[in-house]
C-alpha cells in the first residue's frame, strides 16, 4: 500500500516535504495505525507521530487523512485511497511529522473550569441525579479531546488565540448541562464574548469529523439557546 506522510522537524534546516513509502502490509494490519507501526518498525524509526490506546479511547492519534481529520487507530485501511495521504492536524503548530503542540487547546479547555463546580453545603452522601438529569450528559461526556474538529474549523484556525473552537465549547456544555453543577452562570457569562463562542459560523466542518460521532455544532447552538434563556 503506498502512503504520502507529511516529514517536518522545526528547526532541523530542511523545508517541509511529504515522502512516499511502499509498505508491504501483514493480514493483521487492518486500521491505518497498524501501518504507521509497520512503517516504523520495517522502513524508518525516525517517523514521529502520537498514539497509545490505539481503541479510539485516549485521542492521541488525531491527523488529517486524505483530508479529513480522524484517528489512525480506528479508520480502516480498506476502503482508503492511495496514495494514503497523511498530515498533521491542520491548525496546530507541528513540533515533528504527525506531532502537534496541543499546548493552547489544553489551556483553553482549562479555561472553561472542566469540572462539576459546587462549593456546597454537600450532601452526606454522593450527588445523586436523576435518569433524566444524567441522559442531558450524552453526547457531551464521551469527547475524548482528540482535537480532530477544532482542527478543522475554519474559524479556529483565524482566531486560534481567540475562538475557543468546538471541542472546548462542548466540554464547556458537558459542565453548564450537569444537573450537580453550580456555576452555570458565570460559566454562561465567561462564555458570552465575542470572540470565545461567537466566532462559530456555524460551517459544522467539526461535527463532519468527529470520529466519536459527537455534534459540537449542536452543542454550541445548545450553549446560544442557554444563554436567551437566561436573559428572558
Ligand atoms: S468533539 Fe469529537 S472530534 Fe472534537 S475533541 Fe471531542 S471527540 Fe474529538
Ligand atoms: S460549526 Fe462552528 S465550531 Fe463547528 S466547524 Fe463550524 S465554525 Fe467551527
Ligand atoms: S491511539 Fe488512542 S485514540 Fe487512537
Amino acid at each position: 500500500m503506498r502512503f504520502e506522510i507529511y516529514r517536518y522537524v522545526p528547526g532541523g534546516g530542511a523545508r517541509p516535504r511529504m515522502q512516499r513509502y511502499d509498505v508491504a502490509l501483514d493480514p493483521h494490519d487492518r486500521m491505518l495505525l497498524d501501518a504507521l507501526e509497520r512503517i516504523r518498525t520495517t522502513q524508518d524509526d525516525t517517523l514521529a507521530y502520537r498514539r497509545s490506546c490505539r481503541e479510539g479511547v485516549c485521542g492521541s492519534d488525531g491527523m488529517n487523512i486524505n483530508g479529513r481529520n480522524g484517528l489512525a487507530c480506528i479508520t480502516p485501511l480498506q476502503g482508503l485511497r492511495e496514495p494514503v495521504t497523511l498530515r498533521p492536524l491542520p491548525g496546530f503548530p507541528v513540533i515533528r511529522d504527525l506531532v502537534v503542540d496541543l499546548t493552547r487547546f489544553f489551556e483553553q479547555y482549562r479555561s472553561i473550569s472542566p469540572y462539576v463546580a459546587d462549593e456546597g453545603p454537600f450532601p452526606e452522601r454522593e450527588r445523586l441525579q436523576s435518569p433524566e438529569e444524567r441522559a442531558r450528559l450524552d453526547g457531551l461526556y464521551e469527547c475524548i479531546l482528540c482535537a480532530c474538529c477544532s482542527g478543522f474549523c475554519p474559524s479556529y484556525w483565524w482566531n486560534p488565540d481567540r475562538f475557543l473552537g468546538p471541542a472546548t465549547l462542548l466540554q464547556a456544555l458537558r459542565f453548564i448541562a450537569d444537573s450537580r453543577d453550580r456555576a452555570t452562570a458565570e460559566r454562561l457569562d465567561y462564555l458570552n464574548e465575542a470572540y470565545r463562542l461567537f466566532r462559530c459560523r456555524g460551517i459544522m466542518n467539526c461535527t463532519e469529523v468527529c470520529p466519536k460521532g459527537l455534534n459540537p455544532a449542536r452543542a454550541i447552538e445548545r450553549i446560544k439557546l442557554r444563554m436567551v434563556k437566561a436573559e428572558l
